[in-house]
Formats: structure tokens, sequence, C-alpha cells
């Protein structure tokens, strides 16, 4: 049973907190459309950092690219979007909902929630007819056939008609890779589950150039790597799983594909692929381009194109697995709390600072300990309320610390830091907070 109550409630912190807002909220929203507040988009830059590091920084065969989201219409041609992104459609013309054809029994009738699509006695469903998912707009001012250019689905395709051009400028040869983050668009039908499936997303993409013939032992190794990644992020580990892609479920580019699923509360579902995608790729960019996309070995002569293997992590989907993930709630103290379980690397504020008493000195102390650790970490102060509301509004933030400024302070310099998780709080100095925070926030 799909636990919708977790939903609501974490949809509610999220709006709460200023982790995630509905777009365009003042006109009503707009579809499955959502904007990152102040520790949402704290949230998801940690996440995608954490990324680029493992990707980008921490190997030297990999490059980084930041390619536009607006491409040669050709592209899409080549790479068999135009003809094959699509999905069957059906209407209710009762109703006048729209659903997946080939998901009905996992939807709802909008009048008989009881039932699926097609299922109550009212409704009166369409033919199913094929939808392309990408969306169209057009380049100058003329709007016609020959200026019609796509919002990109995936950001891969700006890795393989740029794959050349880093290859030679950053002198790699296969094995290498290009990483990549960026915005896609896909006009799903069914959107839903809040970030889960939205029109508007990133993506963290990785495609790995590899010796045909040698596909196999990288997709394995990358496969692994993947999923060793989000365990690392701490993402609880019974809860990850793989699933591999039976050939009817293969995309049209791949040879063989297993998804990294997260156990949702409305179910396993995928939030990152790898892909196999042999040469299928730049071998259409060769035909549609008419330009050589081979690898030549300077030394051997040797000359092939290589086969990709793709790493595609959606961002959006990745911080609603950490959310969910991280969501718990708990009784301390005889008082009911909600905790982000964040780990202290991802989380977006890293420390809240507290002032406890008026007295002559404060708040200047405890400002000036706050303007100490802002030059290194986001902190928040917070001087409302009583202490136990200040820890709980930090708690529900997934803030790993709380250091509290009291009339000790004032005596000896030292303050209190209280530990999200364990609730022990330590004595520490206040000059050795920095390195003292430094420690615990690296995991
Ligand atoms: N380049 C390959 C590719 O795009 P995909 O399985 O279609 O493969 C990869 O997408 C990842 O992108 C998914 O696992 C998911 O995390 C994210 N993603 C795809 N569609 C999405 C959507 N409508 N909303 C949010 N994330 C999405």
């Amino acid at each position: 049973m799909p636990d919708t109550q977790l939903m609501d409630k974490l949809v509610s912190l999220a709006k709460r907190r200023g982790f995630i807002f509905q777009s365009s909220e003042i006109y009503g929203g707009v579809g499955s459309v959502w904007d990152y507040g102040p520790l949402g988009v704290e949230l998801k830059k940690n996440l995608k950092e954490r990324w680029w590091r493992s990707m980008v920084y921490e190997r030297d065969d990999i490059e980084g690219l930041d390619a536009a989201i607006l491409m040669h219409p050709r592209v899409w041609e080549a790479s068999g979007h135009v003809e094959g992104f699509t999905d069957p459609l059906v209407d209710c013309r009762t109703c006048k909902a729209r659903f997946r054809a080939d998901q009905l029994d996992q939807g709802q009738c909008p009048q008989k929630p009881s039932k699926k699509p097609g299922e109550a006695e009212q409704c009166n469903l369409t033919e199913p007819r094929m939808f392309n998912l990408m969306f169209r707009t057009f380049m100058g001012p003329v709007e016609d056939d020959a200026s019609v250019v796509y919002l990109r689905p995936e950001t891969a395709q700006g890795i393989y008609v740029n794959y050349l051009n880093v290859m030679q400028a950053a002198r790699q040869k296969p094995p290498f890779g290009i990483a990549q983050i960026g915005k896609a668009f896909r006009n799903e039908i069914t959107p839903g589950n809040f970030i889960f499936r939205t029109r508007e997303f990133e993506q963290m993409e990785m495609q790995f150039f590899v010796k045909p013939g040698e596909d196999e032992r990288w997709f394995e190794e990358w496969k692994e790597r993947r999923m060793q990644w989000h365990r690392d992020v701490g993402i609880t580990p019974d809860k990850l799983r793989f699933h591999e892609h039976a050939s009817e479920e293969l995309a049209h580019y791949a040879k063989k594909a297993f998804d990294i699923e997260y156990e949702f509360p409305f179910g396993w579902q995928e939030f990152e692929g790898i892909h196999n995608r042999t040469d299928f790729d730049l071998k259409r960019h060769m035909e549609y381009s008419g330009k050589k996309l081979e690898y030549v070995d300077t030394a051997t002569k040797e000359r092939y194109v290589p086969y990709i293997i793709e790493t595609s992590l959606g961002a959006d989907r990745l911080a609603l697995v950490v959310l969910v993930d991280a969501y718990r709630e708990e009784e301390v103290e005889g008082e009911q709390r909600v905790v982000l379980g964040l780990k202290p690397a991802i989380a977006p504020i890293k420390a809240g600072v507290f002032p406890l008493v008026k007295k002559d000195g404060m708040p200047e102390v405890a400002q000036r300990i706050c303007d100490d650790l802002r030059s290194r970490f986001p902190i928040f102060y917070d001087d409302g309320g009583s202490i136990g509301r200040r820890y709980r509004r930090q708690d529900e933030a997934g803030t790993p610390f709380g250091i509290t400024v009291d009339g000790q302070t004032l005596e000896d310099q030292t303050v209190t830091v209280r530990d999200r998780d364990s609730l022990v709080q330590e004595r520490v100095s206040a000059d050795r907070l920095v390195g003292y925070l430094e420690e615990r926030l690296t995991s």
C-alpha cells in the first residue's frame, strides 16, 4: 500500500522549512513543476557537488562539460527521439482526464478513485495514440517547421556531439568519460509523486567511452560503483536494489540496462539508470551529420567507434530519495519531534547558533561566533522562542549541530554543541569550533 500520509507530511515539511515550493503558487500552481527554496537549493547543490567531485575531481579519466539545452534539431532525429520518444496516451471522454495507456493499472479514475481508469461505469476511454514527450519551441521570430527546436529530453546528446572536441582538447583516449549536470524536459503525460516525475528536472549524466569488447566489463564496474556511491550518501542499504531491464523494457539505444531503485512510500522505483548504449548514438550521429566520430589510435593505427556506458541520475529524484530516507518521527524528552537525519556533508545548514541569555555582552558574543563560522559553513542564527523550539526547527531542517551560547560563554568562552541524532551535548571552546565542526562535516 502506498504510504500517502508520509508523502503528504514530507511535502508539507518541504514547504514549511523552505526546501521545495510549488511553481507559480500564487497563480494556483503549474502542473508538476517545483521551485527549490533556501534549504532545497543547498541540499541539491550539495548532492550535485558530491557527484561532480566523485566523477570529475577524483578521477583523471573523466572530464566535465556544460552543453547548451537547445541543440540542432537533427540531433533529435539522429538520437531517435523525434520518431520514438513517445508514450501511448488515452483520454477519458467523460471526465477529460489523460492517462498513459500502458500504465492504466497504476492509475485512478478521478471520479471513482477506488477504480482504475476505464473500470468505472461512466469511463469512456479513447483509443491510444502516440504522444511525443519532447517540448517543441521555435528559434527566431518565425514560427514555422524550419525553425522548430526542442528542449532536450536528456543531457546525454550534448556529450555525444562534443565527444571529439573534449577528447582532443583534454588529450584523453578511451577508456574515458564526460560528465555533465543540467536541465532536461519531458512533457510527461502522468507526472506526479511530488518531485519524482516532473516536466522540468535536472540530470547528472556520465558517458564513458570504451573500446568495443571492453563494454561489458566497464558496465559491471559502473553498476557497482554507482550503487556504492548511493550507500556512501547515507541511503539505507536495504531500501536500494538493482532492477535489470528485460528485453521488452530496454530503450531503443540500449543493449543492457540496470536501474538502481529505491523503496519509496509509493513502491520500488528507479532513480538512476546504467545503460550499455553500444555505438548506437555515435553511429547515428555519424550518419546524420556526415562527420567521422571514430577514435584513431595514432600509434597502432587502430580505429573504432567507441561503445558508451552511461550512468544517468536525476538530481531531483535523488533529492527525493534523500529526503524520504532521512525523514523520521520520534519521541525525545517526552516530546514528539520530526527529524531529517541527513548526513552532515549534505545537510543544507551545518549548525544553528542559539543565544540563550540577555546579559551584557549578549547577543554580540553570539553574533561574533556566528560570523566566524559563517565564512566557512552555512549557519543559521536563531534567537526566537524557547530553546526547545529552536532545536525542533533545526531538527526538521536536518541541521546536524546546535550551538548554544549561554551565560558561561561570557565567562570562559565555551559553548555547548548538541548533536542532532545522539542529543549528546559537549562543551567546546569557541575558538576551536571551526575545527570541531570541520572534522564532523566531511562524512
Ligand atoms: N540519458 C538516459 C536517460 O535519460 P532515463 O532512464 O530516461 O535515461 C534517467 O532517465 C534518470 O533521469 C531517471 O532515473 C530519473 O532519475 C531522471 N528522470 C527521468 N525522467 C524524469 C522526470 N520526468 N522527472 C524527474 N526525473 C526524471
